[in-house]
């Protein structure tokens, strides 16, 4: 990364506000996925370590600039407590950077951590208002934003917090994320593989496109495959389709040919007449009749998609195969999973549901690189600059 780090300030003593990304899933109270946290706390016990004062600060959710308790941060700082073995003091407080912020910042000696409440209980945040962006800066001097989650926002705890504290830099998590997604795509070891699922083509267009200028094979499958197989002059049957996009999916097959990149379609498809786990299945080849629904790809293609990963280097993942969340149609998913956990290669899973995928099949250690960013890592792979990190300071 060309930005400055963590690395490159002198933090003793200073108090420094960390953007990070907490915005973890949370049932009745209690945090189902630890990821995210887990991811920025080398940056947190750094500045610890160094005697910083830590204020960190995040969103949640979508309160709209209302203080939704629900969304709440709360059991963030509990969770952090535990994770760093001291007291992180929750600024409980409606306006984020109110007189109990202000308090707990005040009081806080070197080494301590204090949380702030959810950012966007502040309507200002999300539009990137300068009012609230000055209030936050006026609680530190030092910036970190690790929260790789959320670069792709122009919020104000992340941009607009820049242009009131000079000293802006990034996190370890920020810099792992952009040298393992960078890497892969600008610099990787080949062959490159990239694989798309997900249920649409049109949330991924750019990502397509971008990525047959970088990748030796792409893979494509789940949803999204039925718009290509159509493009194919197949018929999908019930499958999800997207009429819209059918030229489009011819434009990116001619574009991968013109490009020499080998461009991977389902061959057979796994589907059903109900969208539910104890449905009828059947295998289609060459089409799927009316009234039956893809819903996962089929073993001649999983076995296809498994022979042509088998010699990659580098292979970034983004999208299930199938929907993965009934263990029925699970199966493509799986395999791919397990096929990468078997792969001599640095393998980035890159956010969201791929990543929910490998971590139900238990294989989310056997990864090189689990990306903390959904939308994030998305616009990353279809070349997009990151807000988030274009206004850290360069070194
Ligand atoms: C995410 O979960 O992708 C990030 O935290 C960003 O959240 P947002 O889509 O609500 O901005």
């Amino acid at each position: 990364m060309n930005k400055k780090t963590v690395d490159d300030i002198q933090v003793k003593g200073k108090k420094v506000l960390v953007r990070c990304d907490f915005n973890v899933p949370i049932q009745d109270g209690v945090i189902t996925d630890e990821t995210r946290i887990v991811g920025a706390l080398p940056t947190i016990k750094k500045l610890v370590d160094e005697g910083a004062k830590v204020i960190l600060c995040s969103h949640m959710g979508k309160p709209k600039g209302e203080a939704v308790p629900s969304l709440s941060l709360a059991p963030v700082a509990k969770k952090l407590s535990e994770h760093l073995g001291k007291e992180v003091v929750f600024a409980a407080d409606a306006n984020v950077v109110g007189e109990n912020a202000k308090a707990a910042v005040a009081a806080m000696n070197e080494g301590d951590v204090v949380l702030l409440e959810n950012t966007r209980y502040r309507a200002e945040e999300t539009k990137n208002v300068d009012t609230f962006s000055e209030e936050l800066a006026s609680l530190a001097e030092i910036f970190v934003n690790d929260a790789f989650g959320t670069a792709h926002r122009a919020h104000c705890s992340n941009v607009g917090v820049t242009k009131y504290i000079k000293d802006a830099v990034g996190g370890y998590l920020i810099n792992k994320e952009i040298e393992y997604l960078g890497n892969a795509v600008n610099n990787p070891v080949r062959p490159l593989v990239a694989i798309l699922g997900g249920s649409k083509v049109s949330s991924k267009i750019s990502v397509i496109n971008n990525l047959l200028e970088k990748v030796d094979k792409l893979i494509i499958g789940g949803g999204m495959a039925y718009t290509f197989m159509k493009a194919n002059g197949l018929s999908v049957g019930n499958s999800l389709l997207e009429e819209d996009y059918i030229d489009y999916a011819k434009e990116m097959m001619a574009k991968a040919e013109e490009k020499g990149v080998k461009l991977y379609v389902p061959v057979d498809t796994v589907a059903a007449q109900e969208f539910n786990n104890d449905a009828e299945t059947k295998v289609f080849e060459n089409g799927i009749e009316d009234g039956w629904e893809g819903l996962d790809i089929g073993p001649k293609t999983t076995e296809i998609f498994k022979d042509a990963l088998k010699d990659a280097k580098t292979v970034v993942w983004n999208g299930p195969m199938g929907v993965f969340e009934m263990p029925n149609f699970a199966k493509g998913t799986n395999a791919i999973a397990y096929a990468l956990a078997d792969l001599d290669a640095t393998t980035i899973i890159g956010g969201g549901d791929s990543v929910a995928a490998v971590n139900q099949a238990g294989l989310g250690d056997k990864m090189s690189h689990i990306s903390t960013g959904g939308g994030a890592s998305l616009e990353f792979l279809e070349g997009k600059d990151l807000p988030g990190i274009v206004a850290l300071n360069d070194k």
